[in-house]
């Protein structure tokens, strides 16, 4: 690649402060890894906006192969579109240790590189775009972004000499009085590839923490008289750094805040938003509703006034417009019609696709089924790989019985078809693989093991009834 901002993502730390055995950096906010949900935003502002080639570089350690994982399935979805690729950092000798070891691996003509903590997850397109023009503008060699805040915790500081930037300290360093300073490093930088080379060569680790920290190039800069920057953000959200399960949900909630605040001014109405995860990216129509307490995740799409909720989970799902989805329902993966009814407590598993005007009532399950237009499964069922026809009546309690737990013609599970205007009495049963034709009814209580291949048929498969008056009375005694 020629010409192109190459862009250090630092995620190699453990996350300690984190508590937990999962790299720090790909913990989810809203249903996506953190480090991805930042990268896809400056991705997007690079390509999108600032019209500049970038590729990543980013930098693995701790739990690398997870990591990996994580922002290559990113970019398999083409929720990241730059090219990517990986340095390892053996061990955490520090976030100057850790640039230097990805400059190793940065192409040659690469000549800015900008570094990102990989633990900013509401850093966003705007916020990288004001960025990269500070530091054009401002002529600057070395640039960070800072922001303030009455107490700035554990960050490391900027230092201002009247109103020049002169250098940094961090945390553990830093005097009493520096601990006072408001201004902290975000932990964003732009560096002029010259200066980031040599400075990084001059680095100790000779600290409070034995680590070699990246700031110090500021300090570097600013002895060798170079122009550097701190670029000041007046919203500080936007380098809350996430160190911490607090600082995480603390994190995801101003990004659901965003989210929610988005798709209500696009004419969702959300009943108590603050109890609702709707993810980065669902797509909602107007005249939507959302009930308290609902979770839609992945590439769920709801067209016009559809209702979901209260209570409900939705992950990659597409529902079309005037379908109500009651409380407690569970949907997955599927596809579902218009003007349907689902719910309450529905669960849709993977893998169906459900036509208009359907009816699919409370305690449903439905499993790779195609369900026909104005069909009505109200009660109590299970529909395992069915293929079911247009208006179907399905009693309540009826049952596909696809897994009998041998492999028959090198298939475990067999598949139903029922077809159009079949009737289907309560509490019954097929036994696949079956077919039943178009129009026959199944009487109440009965167990299906043999196709039905005639139009219309009548089908009883149970014991017939028998009688005996007075029998109870002695059956009692
Ligand atoms: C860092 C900055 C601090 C700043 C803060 C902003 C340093 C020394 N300090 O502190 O000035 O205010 O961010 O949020 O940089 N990492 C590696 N390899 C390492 C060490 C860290 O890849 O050897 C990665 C981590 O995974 C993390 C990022 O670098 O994503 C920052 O490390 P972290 O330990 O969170 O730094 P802070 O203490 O927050
Ligand atoms: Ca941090």
């Amino acid at each position: 690649m020629d010409n192109h901002l190459e862009v250090i993502v630092l995620a190699a730390g453990q996350g300690t402060r984190m508590k937990s055995p999962i790299p720090k950096v790909i913990h989810q906010v809203v249903g996506e890894p953190m480090v991805c949900v930042m990268m896809e935003q400056i991705d997007s502002s690079a390509r999108e906006a600032l019209k500049i080639k970038i590729r990543f570089n980013v930098v693995v350690g701790h739990g690398k192969d997870a990591v990996e994982a994580e922002i290559k399935k990113a970019a398999q979805n083409s929720r990241i579109q730059s090219p990517v690729i990986f340095t390892h950092q053996k061990e955490q000798l520090g976030t100057a240790h850790a640039v230097r070891l990805a400059l190793g691996n940065a192409s040659k003509s690469a000549k800015i590189f900008a570094v990102f903590n990989g633990d900013l997850p509401l850093f966003t397109k705007e916020d990288f775009i004001y960025f990269w023009k500070e530091h054009v503008s401002s002529k600057s060699l070395a640039s960070l972004a800072s922001a303030s805040l009455e107490d700035a915790g554990q960050y490391g500081r900027v230092i201002r000499k009247g109103k020049n930037f002169v250098g940094t300290v961090e945390y553990k360093d830093a005097t009493p009085a520096q601990k006072k300073i408001k201004e902290y490093n975000g932990g964003v930088y732009l560096f002029e590839r010259k200066l980031l080379e040599e400075a990084l060569n001059k680095t100790s680790n000779k600290n409070a923490s034995g680590e070699f920290y990246l700031p110090d190039v500021f300090n570097f800069a600013f002895k060798k008289k170079k122009k550097i920057l701190a670029c000041h953000y007046q919203n500080e959200q936007a380098l809350a750094g996430v160190n911490n399960l607090v600082e995480l949900a603390a994190a995801e909630n101003v990004l659901l805040k965003k989210i929610a605040d988005h798709w209500m001014a696009e004419g969702v109405r959300m009943i108590r938003p603050e109890t609702s995860v709707i993810g980065l990216r669902v797509t909602l129509s107007k005249g939507c509703v959302i009930g308290s307490g609902s979770t839609l995740l992945g590439k769920t799409k709801l067209a016009e006034n559809v209702s979901v909720g209260p209570g409900c989970e939705l992950i990659d799902m597409e529902v079309g417009s005037g379908t109500v989805i009651k409380s407690g329902s569970v949907l997955h993966q599927s596809k579902v019609g218009e003007n349907c009814s689902i719910g309450p407590m529905a669960h849709l598993r993977p893998g169906n696709t459900i036509s208009n005007k359907v009816k699919i009532g409370n305690f449903v399950e439905l499993k790779e089924s195609n369900i026909g237009a104005e069909t009505s499964i109200s009660h109590l069922s299970y529909l395992g790989d069915a293929d079911v026809g247009k208006k179907v009546n399905i009693g309540c309690g009826f049952v596909t019985c696809n897994y009998d737990g041998v492999v028959r013609d090198g298939k475990r599970k067999h598949r139903s078809v029922i077809g159009d205007n079949v009737f289907i009495g309560s509490d019954s049963q097929v036994v696949a693989p079956i077919k039943i034709a178009d129009g026959s009814f199944i009487a109440s209580g009965s167990t299906v093991t043999e196709s039905v291949p005639e139009k219309d048929s009548l089908v009883v498969a149970r014991v017939r009834q028998t009688t005996k008056p007075g029998y109870a009375k002695k059956y009692r005694s």
